[in-house]
């Protein structure tokens, strides 16, 4: 198939290039690079060996701009990745969250559908569960209240999709709902790259490993968890890659609209998360417990088991295997992309 991918130069998005291009797609990629650099797209292309991938610098807000891209290719699908994640910033900026998710994802299906295009996958996010009402999470757990303006618009981009598909059954509406990625391929040459001080655990840990952070936060060891710290599913991003690769089966087999929780099943506390890092990597990690921070759960991690049984798809990664991924990309990338 034909792909668009939006957001393709970013953390998620490029190591799906890979993954795509290595099941035989053709890929296409939309970016404005607010959050990332051509350079990643370069070395995705080595790691291809060579392959080209259109390339656009496009704002998806950009509906000329966009349009004209439909016009030079014809698209079986679109993955579409582009958005800002970063959930402190979006409480802090939230209506440019808003605007960017939410406008950028109407004028992309509005565009999608003027040009015969009606297959999407959305990345949605563990997020939209809220504090879940049931653990392992299923599909079938009710949404929960999202206590950020980031996660509102995956919840609400959620239910945009839904009825768009409702309203127009050609639609096939593919909603993933990742629960925490971190690794890298195992290459190194591609990972994740946080502008700033990282809000997330992985890089904060490669980070304090490198050098460039003096100690981890350890954001409260009072949670009913097996040590009080916070427990999440975290999965790697090759894995989660894959996955977009096997949702395409939803949109070949015309499932209308599809929910998949993409995770691995398994829950691991922050210190579990250190402890495995010391161990497959033969680093110290020094931290510190901090007081809780705002919004977070003691414990979140999914029940995997429709992805394997409607897409075949399951995660062959294990926190190890994420570990040493991580610490690969950041130890030979310390500035990320930058030289
Ligand atoms: P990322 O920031 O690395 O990638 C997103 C890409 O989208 C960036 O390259 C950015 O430049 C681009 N982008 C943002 N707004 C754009 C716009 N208006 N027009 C064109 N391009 C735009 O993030 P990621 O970690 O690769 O996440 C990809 C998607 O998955 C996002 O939608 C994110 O919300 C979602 N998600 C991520 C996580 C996570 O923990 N990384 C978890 C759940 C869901
Ligand atoms: C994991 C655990 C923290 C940093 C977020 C978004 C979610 C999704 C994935 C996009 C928690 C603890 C963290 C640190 C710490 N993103 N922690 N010290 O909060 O589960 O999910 O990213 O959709 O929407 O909310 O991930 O990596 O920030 O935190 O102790 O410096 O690590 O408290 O228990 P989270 P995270």
């Amino acid at each position: 198939m034909k792909i668009l991918v939006t957001g393709g130069a970013g953390f998620i998005g490029t190591h799906t290039l890979i993954e795509l291009h290595k099941a035989g797609h053709e890929t296409v990629v939309v970016d404005n690079l607010v959050n990332s650099q051509k350079e990643s797209l370069k070395r995705v292309s080595e790691l291809l060996g060579g392959v080209e991938i259109p390339f656009y610098q496009v704002d998806i807000r950009d509906r000329e701009g966009l349009t004209k891209v439909f016009q030079e290719h014809k698209f079986d699908a679109c993955i579409h990745f582009a958005g800002l994640k970063a959930v402190g910033e979006s409480v802090a900026k939230p209506l440019e969250y808003y605007e960017n998710n939410m406008s950028g994802t109407f004028v992309l299906i509005d565009v999608m559908r003027q040009n015969g295009c009606k297959n999407i996958i959305f990345s949605s996010s563990a997020t939209v569960y809220g504090d879940p009402a049931i653990i392992p999470i299923t599909e079938e757990c009710p949404k929960g209240h999202c206590t950020n303006p980031y996660g509102q618009t995956k919840s609400m981009l959620e239910e945009v999709l839904t009825d768009v598909q409702k309203a127009d059954p050609e639609w096939n509406v593919v909603l993933l709902r990742y629960f925490n990625p971190i690794g890298a391929h195992k290459s190194g040459r591609i990972g994740e790259n946080p502008n700033g001080i990282p809000n997330n655990l992985m890089p904060y840990i490669t980070q304090t490993a490198v050098g460039k952070r003096q100690e981890l936060g350890v954001f409260g060891n009072d949670y009913p968890t097996h040590d009080g710290t916070g427990v999440r599913d975290y999965i790697h991003v090759v894995d989660l890659a894959t996955a977009h690769v096997a949702a395409l089966k939803a949109i070949a087999e015309k499932k209308g609209l599809a929910i998949y929780n993409i995770g691995t099943g398994h829950g691991y506390s922050v210190l579990d998360v250190v402890n495995a890092f010391e161990k497959a990597n033969g680093v110290k990690v020094p931290y510190s417990i901090k007081p809780r921070r705002a919004g977070d759960i003691a414990t979140c991690y999914c029940n995997p088991a429709k992805a394997l049984a409607e897409l075949g798809w399951e995660a062959q990664y294990g926190i190890e295997d994420m570990c040493r991924d991580s610490w690969n990309w950041q130890k030979n990338n310390p500035n990320g992309y930058e030289a």
